[in-house]
């Protein structure tokens, strides 16, 4: 079977029961500081699973883009990858335990076809401290449901990866394991949940890739025993149905959410790897068809030590390509970082398999084919990608090789704080990527000096100018300050076109472009974001100061100076004020600077791109300067 069947199967079958589709969310989660990226199908539900009413109902199904940058070092072997769609289900208060567990079983054996006689259970075994009961229900209905296939299922309590390493699976098919285990919440375990965060006990399925080896894991030696939670890579997870149904009180102590939830994610990639009956998820369709391009490419045949290289590129195109669809372009910070170095890696397999920089482009087609219609920014932004994938190919090669011939001149078997700085400030190499290479010759890196001469560096570059702002500027670069500048003008332009409510409420400015979220209600209409532009290009002509003003906090109000977090500044606050020779004010804002010092250093032309909703009464808008 192939992604887009499994994904359409699974869809369908909820849909049978009720359920309504929801689009996936971006891979940047919106109003969620907790991760970088979003990770599971739940974290955009969170308000929701507390009880606020969905748009859609009670029953709610769809298959979520997730990114996972933790498991970046892991990509290269049979299993690990760093984009990946999370099929998921939900009931906000609605059906529970006796529905989700046959749901979800039904749909593995039935529709899918997987046999049952491979698929082992994993439930909690209970919280006395937290005095939460062992899932005594779950297992209940699993033992219910295998019965009806013909299968006697035992259960067993392993509580630990160690006691199941030890004592193995002893002919049971369902496990208990403790909180570690088997309890979800975004924080982890109970004791790591912070007061208001919604968890609870889970029961994971796993597929058993290698039932010939009977107690063996499929590594010899790993293990005394394998187990479903042993890994080893014997096992793979493929669903896990949350049952969120407590939520952490102040003073530490669990109660149960007014609503019981069913929060399910499955793995869908690995579902196809379960049914293909082939534990190296890249031989499913879409790793495939990249794989067999980057063969044509290269001319080399994916096999042996290469392999790796294969999977790596493969895995990290496909992860760029979501990114970029998504907004997250190529930056040296923040979840742009993430995007770069996925292409930097990506690039540097490549040419060990000795392929140009069309390369990116051309395996970019196949991932927005596969997944295009799915999910449709692909397609909307296939300009903006190929464009972003050939110029940071090209940018990057001409580095990388001297960069290479850099790294080969380094002697002994460390890699300096100093060597490591300037191949990452020179050559543009991420430093896990200077790692990696260091690793391949048995060299370590100097990693303690390296992050204190980054520090050194950054503290240097930002000496000066107070960080005030919300989000704030990534870096103090020219244009990067020149963005800054613009978006004060942007503020001031929208307020005078939209109104006096207007005010900021939360930035992030990098070289490439200003993320501007400010205070409205609805939709901006693209006339008036042409007639801010035009503001803001109009203060840039008319080569206004911009001055530094130092006033008591109150007078700085009584005079209409715009500022959003009045309480975070001191009593006596910066303002700055863009003022042309007519006497013109274009601008008065409280900030930490840095400014430019006139409008006119402000070079190309302000371009605002979209505008969309960023939460409830917050609009967000993107701009850049474009050259001319
Ligand atoms: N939130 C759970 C997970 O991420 C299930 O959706 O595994």
């Amino acid at each position: 079977m192939t992604l887009q069947e499994v994904r359409k199967k699974y869809v369908a079958f909820f849909e049978s029961q009720d359920h309504a589709l929801i689009p996936s969310a971006g891979l940047q989660p919106e109003n969620d500081a907790t991760t970088l990226f979003t990770g599971s199908g739940m974290q955009p539900l969170l308000p929701h699973l507390l009880g606020e009413k969905h748009p859609k109902g009670t029953r709610l199904v769809n298959s979520q883009k997730c990114f996972r940058a933790e498991d970046i070092d892991e990509v290269g072997d049979n299993r690990h990858t760093t984009f990946f769609e999370m099929l998921g289900n939900w009931s906000l208060g609605d059906y529970f335990k006796k529905e989700q567990l046959p749901w979800f079983y039904t749909f593995l054996t039935k529709e899918v076809g997987l046999d049952p006689a491979r698929l082992y259970i994993t439930v909690f075994s209970g919280d006395p401290e937290n005095n939460i009961p062992a899932d005594v229900e779950s297992v209940a209905i699993w033992k219910d449901l295998f019965k009806k296939d013909g299968i006697d299922a035992h259960d067993i309590e392993l509580l630990t990866e160690e006691q199941g390493g030890e004592q193995g699976m002893q002919g049971g098919r369902i496990f208990y394991f403790d909180a570690k285990k088997n309890w979800w919440s975004r924080a982890g375990e109970p004791q790591h949940m912070p007061a208001g965060e919604p968890g609870g006990p889970d029961s994971e399925v796993f597929f058993d890739f290698h039932p010939e080896l009977g107690e063996k894991c499929v590594i010899e030696g790993y293990g005394t025993y394998c187990h479903p939670n042993c890994d080893c890579g014997r096992f793979m997870e493929i669903g896990n149905n949350v049952f969120m149904q407590y939520i952490k009180k102040e003073d530490g102590s669990f109660e149960e959410l007014p609503q019981k939830n069913i929060d399910f994610g499955g793995g869908l990639e690995r579902i196809v790897a379960a049914k293909n009956n082939d534990d190296d998820v890249f031989t499913i369709d879409v790793f495939a068809n990249l794989i067999r391009e980057i063969e044509t490419l290269s001319n080399i045949s994916y096999k042996g030590d290469q392999q790796i290289s294969f999977r790596i590129i493969a895995d990290h195109v496909r992860g760029a390509v979501f990114m970029l669809s998504d907004g997250i372009m190529p930056t040296n910070t923040d979840a742009g970082y993430v995007t770069r170095r996925l292409l930097r890696r990506a690039i540097i397999h490549l040419n060990k398999l000795e392929v140009g920089s069309e390369a990116l482009v051309a395996l970019s087609k196949h991932v927005i084919k596969a997944y295009g219609d799915t999910y449709t920014s692909l397609a909307e932004k296939k300009d903006v990608i190929e464009a972003t994938l050939l110029a940071e190919h090209t940018k990057f090669s001409s580095t990388l090789k001297s960069g290479l011939k850099r790294f080969e001149k380094i002697r002994g078997d460390l890699v300096s704080a100093e060597d490591a700085f300037v191949l990452f400030t020179t050559y543009g190499f991420p430093i896990e990527m200077t790692e990696e290479l260091a690793e391949e010759k048995g060299m370590k890196v100097d990693m303690e000096g390296f992050k204190k001469k980054m520090e050194d560096h950054r503290k240097t570059s930002r000496a000066g100018a107070e960080h005030k702002f919300k989000g704030g500027l990534a870096d103090t670069s020219a244009k990067t300050t020149m963005l800054h500048t613009a978006t004060h003008l942007m503020l001031a332009g929208l307020r005078k076109y939209l109104g006096d409510d207007v005010h900021q409420a939360g930035s992030n400015i990098t070289e490439e472009r200003t993320r501007f979220d400010f205070t409205h209600n609805e939709k901006v209409n693209r006339d008036t974001l042409d007639k801010v532009e035009a503001y803001v290009n109009e203060a840039i002509s008319a080569k206004a100061d911009v001055a530094i003003e130092q006033m008591p906090k109150t007078e700085a109000k009584e005079k209409g100076v715009e500022g959003s977090f009045w309480e975070k500044y001191p009593d006596v606050v910066n303002v700055y004020v863009i003022k042309d020779d007519h006497g013109v004010v274009w601008s008065q804002e409280l900030c930490g600077g840095p400014h430019v010092k006139n409008t006119g250093d402000i070079k190309g032309a302000f371009t605002i791109g979209t505008e969309k909703a960023s939460s409830a009464g917050v609009r967000r808008v993107k701009a850049t300067l474009e050259t001319v």
